[in-house]
């Protein structure tokens, strides 16, 4: 992928590819578009926000009109949107030029990191596994800027091929299907894409596992024919001795059928395979820090396995051992990722980091609360949560705070060992994330839960049809930006 800054006017003529142009829905058109309010209005075009008009030159070239919304609500997610529209309009260029519109009224380096977002994430496509491409890959993008906002242009455009990248690779991973992505081989893809991004990256088996006391991630894995994994990344800031320490922890379950308590044979269960998105989005966001800066120090972990009934498969009414020592009574195996979760809290509180920031496919009562547009953020640090959802602002991978109530928390009692994994039948979301609190050992922490988020059904703009690879940029934002309160 070629990513060129081009000052307006110059390549204009010359251009290859099609050239996607910015209109506001009030006020005068770009000159360059070459038309006035009238025609684009003929033309059934009034600039909201993803509308695209196309318009084919006598030579061949397309010229693409894509709205904006009024100006002044100008936006990074309408900027993102209107260069996912020109994306989708012209389909089948491969090369592509976008014009940094310096009248839009957005920042110039987040209007182009927007820009090479939209058009790239729009443009993704899971083809791995396919005799040919579905669609027409991008090879090269070129922004045209003024030349006052070219310097400032290049940099954003340059952070936006970063976080597209990380985004595309968490749905790279997701997408794979999980005879195809184990544990094991998911460890070997972080040993091989930490060394190239220059973070340290540790893999423990099952015996490592075992001797460090993970009875989670163990238990887990009872019931299935291919070992579990749990990845440490570590990202350091170069030549910064005192910086910040974020952990992050995700869940890594490679295929989710409930084990024993066995999910049903329906659509959702044949998303499962995406159980695995918040250790995607975390080892994606991870290996971008490097490329965006970032000044904190950031420990990783990926807890990794697939949750599988068998002779062997952990039994309801079992009780395991997490690190540290508290003991949990399943009393349903579909609820498991909070087991493996639960060791990974407690590994990373031990360092005692600034903060712990959790991520998880965590619960369908997630899904039900928000839907698939919002994931669902708790915790117990106020100011660490607000900035996840700041976060989840810049970068249009929205959340939403649900409470965590504490009031619930007896739901968890177990009368044989110190909690249960089950709370009752309502708030799912939340008695969960109270169940994970347990483990996290005081350290101000903030769990994001993204059940709702991992696949998209129904795909639009930037948004394609498959897994989202959704948190990859919301982490790499996160990260990059963090402050220990
Ligand atoms: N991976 C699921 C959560 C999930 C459900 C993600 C639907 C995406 C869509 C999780 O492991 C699970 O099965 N949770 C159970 C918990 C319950 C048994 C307490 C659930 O949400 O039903
Ligand atoms: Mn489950």
């Amino acid at each position: 992928m070629r990513l060129d800054i081009s000052e307006l006017g110059l390549s204009e003529t010359g251009r290859r590819g099609a050239l996607g142009i910015p209109v506001p829905s009030a006020g005068e058109p770009q000159k360059s578009l070459g038309l006035d309010r009238d025609a684009l209005a003929r033309g059934g075009f009034d600039g909201k926000p993803g509308q695209a008009l196309v318009l084919p030159e006598p030579d061949g070239r397309l010229r693409v009109a894509v709205g904006i919304g009024d100006g002044k609500t100008a936006d990074a997610a309408n900027g993102r949107d209107a260069a996912a529209a020109f994306a989708r309009a012209a389909a089948s260029d491969a090369e592509l030029v976008y014009l940094i519109d310096p009248a839009a009224g957005l920042d110039p380096a987040v209007a182009a990191q927007v820009a090479v977002e939209g058009i790239l994430l729009a443009r993704y496509s899971y083809d791995a596994l396919k005799g040919a491409p579905a669609g027409t890959p991008v090879t090269s993008i070129t922004l045209l800027t003024e030349p006052s906002q070219r310097d400032a242009a290049a940099a954003g455009a340059r952070r936006g091929l970063t976080l597209a990248r990380a985004t595309m690779l968490a749905r790279d991973l997701a997408n794979t299907p999980p005879a195809h992505l184990t544990a094991a081989r998911m460890a070997d893809v972080a040993v091989e894409l930490g060394a190239r991004a220059g973070l340290s990256v540790e893999v423990f088996d099952r015996d490592e596992l075992v001797r460090l006391g993970c009875g989670g991630l163990i238990g887990v894995n009872g019931g299935s024919a291919d070992e579990p994994r749990m990845v440490r990344l570590t990202y350091r800031p170069a030549e910064d001795a005192a910086s910040p320490h974020l952990a992050l922890v995700a869940e890594g379950i490679m295929y989710d059928s409930g084990g024993l308590s066995l999910k049903p044979a329906d659509a959702v269960h044949a998303t499962m395979k995406n159980d695995m998105s918040g250790a995607a989005a975390t080892l994606s966001a991870m290996l971008a820090l490097g490329e965006l800066g970032c000044r904190t120090t950031v420990t990783g972990y990926l807890m990794c396995t697939d949750n599988v009934p068998s002779g062997t498969a952990l039994r309801l009414g079992d009780v395991i051992t997490i690190r540290g020592g508290t003991t949990v009574e399943v009393l349903n195996t579909d609820a498991e990722g909070r087991l493996v979760m639960a060791d990974a809290l407690v590994l990373a509180a031990e360092q005692r980091p600034d903060a712990i920031v959790d991520i998880a496919t965590l619960t369908g009562a997630c899904m039900r609360a928000l839907g698939t547009r919002v994931a669902g953020v708790m915790g117990s640090s106020q100011p660490l949560i607000d900035q996840v959802l700041r976060s989840a602002d810049a970068t249009t991978e929205q959340a939403w705070q649900l409470p965590l109530e504490h009031a619930y928390r007896r739901e968890l009692e177990s009368d044989v060992a110190d909690l249960t994994n089950m709370g009752g039948p309502n708030a799912g979301a939340i008695t969960a994330a109270l169940f994970l609190e347990e483990f996290t050992g005081g350290v101000p922490w903030a769990h994001i839960d993204i059940a709702g988020l991992a696949q998209v059904d129904k795909p639009e703009l930037w948004r394609t049809a498959g897994c989202s690879g959704f948190g990859a940029r919301l982490l790499a934002d996160l990260a990059a930006g963090f402050v220990p309160a």
